[in-house]
């Protein structure tokens, strides 16, 4: 039997995951720059967290979760994204009481989804989300938004186009939402069986039907914009002018509804144009819950945050040609001559690697050339030659690789030598 792995996930080998650390160490450094704090949720949740927190109307919950019975006979699905799980967590340890609110969270970590796979749409995939839990605050939608964008931009990619939209408040959305079944109604027979169940229960869903895209109804339908309160207005001006005093350029697009039912008020998503890319150009989604919390039974919290992926990251990274300052290589290589050598090796390895030096040696019994070349190959600044003469002389040959030099240590100074 050839196993082989599921479809829609990769290994990620030692030349990338050098990549994936370097943007999750980025992550880390940018939101605590902002001042957002980790938090880790278990890869599973009760199932009924997602059908409520999500939505039971979404493609998320209807088609791509990965549900399971456990021994218990309890129904858990793992995690298909972390908006969910961190208000429940924000809820169960109440976090409402913290003294500083908004709690301001952020986690890395993968998600899965039974989607059909391809480039950039994986089964198991590592989103880095921000969760903002505790202000209704248009600062904060702002602060969100140009965390994510400014990731981006940090890493050096171009071609950003960030999208906004509001979807209002509740009094804003019944109204929407009783002239978007009123525009669909008459017609929905037109429509994908997917999209007449949504009619009624979740109307706003259909202008992101996939199948029913072209329908000439989907052009003309109701614009949220034009049925906002004054309050929502205020809200999403407000929104507008931190983002023009922070300098992000974005465009407002009344046709952005996202895929999850949480939304309210702001909406965005950053996606990226340019060849090299194909069809999925969306980096990030995010926007404002403002009744999730007590969806999931905490008290009412206003909230507002993102998600992007990492691999679609990677992906943007790779289509711009953005080398990332990734190094691999060893301090030193230890090449050992004789058995007498050999059997002090480990003892000097490891008395190297102690000071903080990063230093390998020979496990498989090479001959000295053989042992030169591994060095050579792991990028190695030093090698260091022990002999049968060296250690009666309580010392290693230094050769320094770049200038081919050599030179006669004591054991004493070796630290010393190798790091100057
Ligand atoms: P989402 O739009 O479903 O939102 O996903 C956010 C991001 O996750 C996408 O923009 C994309 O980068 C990535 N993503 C989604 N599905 C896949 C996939 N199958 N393969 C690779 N990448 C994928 C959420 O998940 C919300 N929880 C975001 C949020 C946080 N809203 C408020 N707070």
């Amino acid at each position: 039997m050839q196993y082989k792995i599921p479809r829609g996930t990769q290994d990620i080998l030692p030349e990338q995951s050098r990549r994936w650390q370097y943007i999750e160490q980025k992550a880390h450094d940018l939101c605590k720059r902002y001042n957002y704090q980790e938090i880790r949720t278990p890869i599973f949740e009760q199932t009924e967290l997602f059908a409520r927190g999500v939505g039971d109307t979404t493609d998320i919950v209807q088609k791509e979760m990965y549900t399971f019975e456990d021994r218990g006979g309890r129904s858990l699905t793992l995690r298909p994204e972390g908006t969910a799980s961190t208000v429940r967590s924000f809820v169960e340890n109440k976090m409402h009481g913290w003294a500083d609110q908004p709690a301001k969270l952020y986690y890395i970590g993968p998600m899965f989804r039974y989607e059909r796979p391809q480039s950039g749409r994986m089964r198991q995939f590592v989103q880095l989300g921000v969760e903002a839990m505790g202000s209704a605050d248009p600062a904060i939608d702002a602060e969100v938004i140009g965390l994510a964008y400014d990731f981006y931009r940090e890493l050096g990619l171009t071609n950003l186009k960030l999208v906004i939209n509001s979807l209002g408040d509740t009094q804003s959305r019944t109204k929407h939402r009783e002239a978007l079944i009123n525009h669909f109604k008459p017609r929905i027979e037109e429509f994908c069986v997917d999209c007449q169940s949504r009619l009624e229960k979740n109307p706003l869903r259909i202008l992101d039907c996939k199948v029913d895209s072209e329908h000439e109804l989907m052009s003309s339908a109701p614009s949220i914009l034009d049925y906002l309160n004054e309050d929502s207005i205020t809200y999403f001006s407000k929104v507008q002018k931190f983002l023009d005093d922070m300098e992000i350029d974005y465009v407002v697009d009344a046709t952005l509804v996202r895929g999850l039912d949480y939304y309210n008020n702001t909406a965005f998503e950053i996606m990226i144009d340019g060849e090299g890319f194909g069809a999925i150009t969306t980096l990030t989604g995010g926007g404002r819950y403002n009744g999730l919390v007590e969806e999931i039974g905490g008290p009412t919290t206003p909230g507002i945050g993102f998600a992007l992926s990492l691999e679609r990251l990677l992906m943007a990274l790779e289509a711009q040609g953005i080398e990332l300052p990734v190094t691999s290589g060893l301090d030193a290589y230890l090449v050992t001559m004789g058995d007498e050598a050999k059997q002090v090796a480990p003892k000097l390895l490891h008395q190297l690697r102690k000071q903080g030096l990063t230093v390998d040696g020979d496990y498989m019994d090479k001959k000295m050339k053989a042992q030169m070349k591994a060095a050579n190959r792991q990028n190695a600044s030093y090698v260091l030659i022990l002999g049968e003469d060296e250690l009666n002389q309580n010392s290693v040959m230094v050769k320094t690789m770049a200038s081919g030099e050599q030179e006669l240590v004591p054991l004493d100074n070796l630290v010393q030598k190798i790091k100057s």
